[in-house]
């Protein structure tokens, strides 16, 4: 799977963003070990707490699938911002991913930060 395909699915789904209060709109995809790629969106809520990121979105919608392996995240907020998970979407990632995940933060299919899941929680939180 080329990056930039993953960027682009990534792109796709932010089109779907539900984001009327921060009016940032984010869109993620999601790529399994074996290729399949599932995609997520923001979604606010007038009280605020209920609001979930793109990444957990996707990962919600890939976990309820029945898939367990994932090699890489693209996600994307548009084209002035790195958009980087926020803590608790690293916590989920941390959950169902090895520590060489990719996580692709991208302003577009050409401009994008690659970083690993252990540099972005190095001592997530673990019941082992
Ligand atoms: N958001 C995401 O979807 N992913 C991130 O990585 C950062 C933040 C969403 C949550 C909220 O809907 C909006 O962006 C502003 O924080």
């Amino acid at each position: 799977m080329k990056e930039k395909a993953l960027i682009q699915a990534a792109a796709e789904a932010r089109k779907q963003a539900y984001a009327p209060y921060s009016g940032f709109k984010v869109g993620a995809a999601l790529l399994t070990e074996d290729q399949k790629i599932y995609v997520g969106c923001n979604m606010e809520n007038a009280a605020y707490s209920p609001s979930l990121c793109a990444e957990r979105a996707a990962f919600a919608a890939a976990i309820g699938a029945g898939e367990r392996a994932f090699s890489a995240i693209a996600i994307i907020a548009g084209e002035k911002d790195y958009c980087v998970p926020c803590g608790v979407c690293r916590q989920v990632m941390a959950e169902f991913c090895e520590e060489d995940f990719l996580i692709i933060a991208a302003k577009t299919e050409e401009d994008y930060r690659k970083y690993r899941l252990k540099e972005l929680i190095p001592h997530s939180f673990c019941l082992e």
